[in-house]
């Protein structure tokens, strides 16, 4: 069909909204509420627009279009009705825009400069609540809250979780946990997806920067940071680069300049968690299950089963996830090789999530010291890097320290969903054909951004049936399976946010589609342009593996590198 949209005529298909057919005709029309691929709540009304035949204004994110409809996205009365939105939603805000995290990276923030909102209209009786800081991961700043939903919605459509929700009515609505209570004592699995699609200061991560500015300043420690495959391909865009660019080199000298001692890659436990879960596959294999066997390195998600699916955990990998990995190697085979002693070493996890912040603080997950010390976003990473009065583009591209910073390919594509399983499903190869390498290392079935992947790979006399599933909700129908006794695989990957760490919780705001795309590309980039792609290959794990570990799965390797789960009745 036809429609004029500002003066223009352009096509539309039957059922598309106003804002899709603006999109694609390059037309900005401001949202907050709206989400891509959600459907639509129109509770903000600040995509209004003028619709000539009702001579009316409608939200442009749920209206559908209709043949010969007339649109004006720009006019005085759209201007000046998105500006009273503006105005009303400001009157009903703290303002402390100078303290706040979201400073200069605010939706409402923008939208005030751009409808140029100057003094305050409306000025009267404004929304009162606690700031909730209880939670290891996240914090809720109620009074910032403009009530566009889109927290509530990720969290109950995308994460089947519902931690949150409007409670009340009226003046005083508010999005909070059941009965108002504190995040830590509902079952929130920490993800930050409600954190990364905020678009205000409302909902934040629990900040560790203040400790790891003081561990820096303590010259008696020996301050170590790791970086997660996902920060280098989304750190730059804090700076202004393309959406995706891979900065690993950046990244790494920004760390020494801010102070670290030594920078390792997390990409190297990646390796090494692979050896590791590809031994234990074997095994389950071998002796008859617990199968299928599921991924254990996004602790989002296994937060989520130990509270909804506690009789399942015998199929989670005792693999630690890979940062945790890292951190008790640090702290026992390093520390040994440098002759440093554990208690003088802080490690400090660069992550592109906030439920690692909630991870690094359980107690089983260390021996007499903590595996990690801190746990730092990439968001809070570029502010310590803006704090350090680094500028980010002249920085020059340095390598990792050794030995815990050589990494292959199949490391780097952890940072994907599905990533795990394609890396895992390499190394089996060579396990379960004696030693040969695949021929052709990229498995297609697990790439891409569909939340279930699935797919059956015959090695040698092996036929093994794998599925990778990223977003929670996607989740649900494959653990109803294995409790029914009818799930037709052998190995799951989970990762807790859709689309894998690229678009975690700590990742740079705002969260879009396009973005989550770009870095996508640019982890398989990273991969295919890797000297070795297998992580039986890289030489450092073996070396590990002979100096201090022995054999995969050996006694030393469970002590350190393995964990085990709880029942979460308390939170
Ligand atoms: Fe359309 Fe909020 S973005 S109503």
């Amino acid at each position: 069909m036809n429609i004029t949209l500002n003066g223009q005529t352009c096509w539309a298909k039957p059922g598309e909204t106003v804002l899709n057919v603006a999109r694609r005709e390059g037309v900005n029309i401001p949202t907050l509420c709206h989400m891509s691929n959600f459907s639509p709540t129109g509770s903000c009304r600040i995509c209004t627009v003028e619709v000539e035949n009702g001579n009316s204004l409608v939200p442009s994110c749920a209206y559908p279009v209709y043949e010969n409809m007339v649109v004006r996205t720009n006019s005085p009365r759209v201007r000046r009705a998105r500006k009273t939105i503006i105005e009303l939603l400001v009157a009903n805000h703290p303002q402390d825009c100078l303290f706040c995290v979201r400073s200069g990276n605010c939706e409402l923030q923008k939208l005030t400069q751009e409808y140029g909102v100057r003094t305050h209209r409306y000025q009267g009786e404004r929304r009162r609540a606690r700031i909730d800081i209880a939670s290891p991961a996240i914090e809720r700043d109620p009074e910032k809250c403009i009530l566009c939903g889109r927290c509530v919605r990720i969290c109950h459509e995308s994460q089947q979780v519902g931690a949150i929700d409007f409670v009340h009515r009226g003046f005083k609505s508010s999005v909070a946990p059941a009965l108002e209570r504190s995040l830590n004592t509902v079952p929130c699995i920490d993800c930050g997806q409600c954190v990364v699609n905020c678009p205000v200061g409302a909902l934040t991560e629990k900040s560790h920067q203040k400790q790891v500015w003081e561990a820096i300043n303590n010259t008696d420690m020996l301050v170590v940071a790791q970086v997660a495959p996902a920060i280098r391909v989304a750190l730059g865009e804090e700076f202004g680069t393309d959406d995706g660019a891979v900065v690993t080199g950046k990244t790494v000298s920004a760390l020494r300049r801010i102070g670290f001692d030594r920078v390792f890659d997390t990409n190297f436990s990646a390796d090494l968690t692979i050896i590791e879960e590809a031994t234990e596959l074997m095994h389950r294999l071998e002796k008859g299950g617990p199968t299928p066997m599921l991924t254990s390195c996004s602790p989002g998600w296994v937060k989520y089963l130990e509270h909804y699916y506690p009789d399942l955990l015998n199929n989670l990998s005792s693999c630690k996830s890979p940062h945790e990995m890292q951190g008790a190697l640090l702290k026992t085979y390093y520390a040994k090789k440098i002759g440093v002693d554990p208690s003088q070493i802080y490690v400090v996890s660069v992550m592109p999530c906030t439920a690692k912040k909630y991870e690094a603080q359980r107690p089983e997950l260390g021996g007499e010291y903590p595996d990690v010390d801190a746990v730092i976003t990439t968001r809070e990473l570029a502010r310590m890097i803006r704090a350090a009065g680094i500028d980010f583009h002249k920085l020059p591209n340095q390598g990792f320290d050794d030995p815990l910073g050589e990494s292959t390919g199949a490391g780097a594509i952890f940072g994907a969903a599905g990533g795990v399983m394609e890396a895992a499903i390499r190394t089996a190869h060579y396990y379960l054909t004696g030693g040969t390498d695949m021929k052709s290392l990229t498995f297609s079935p697990m790439r891409g951004l569909e939340g279930v992947k699935q797919a059956e790979v015959t090695i040698g006399e092996q036929t093994l049936r794998v599925a990778a599933v990223s977003g929670l909700t996607n989740v649900k129908a494959l653990l109803d399976d294995i409790r029914a006794g009818i799930s037709p695989f052998h190995f799951i990957e989970v990762m807790a946010c859709p689309g894998g760490c690229v678009n975690g919780g700590g990742q740079p705001q705002p969260a879009t589609p396009e973005k989550l795309l770009k870095r996508t590309e640019s982890i398989y980039q990273i991969d295919r342009e890797s000297p070795r792609r297998n992580s039986h290959r890289n030489e450092s794990v073996q070396q590990l593996y002979t100096e201090f570990l022995g054999e995969p799965g050996s006694h030393c390797a469970h002590e350190l590198l393995h964990t085990h789960y709880v029942e979460r009745d308390e939170f």
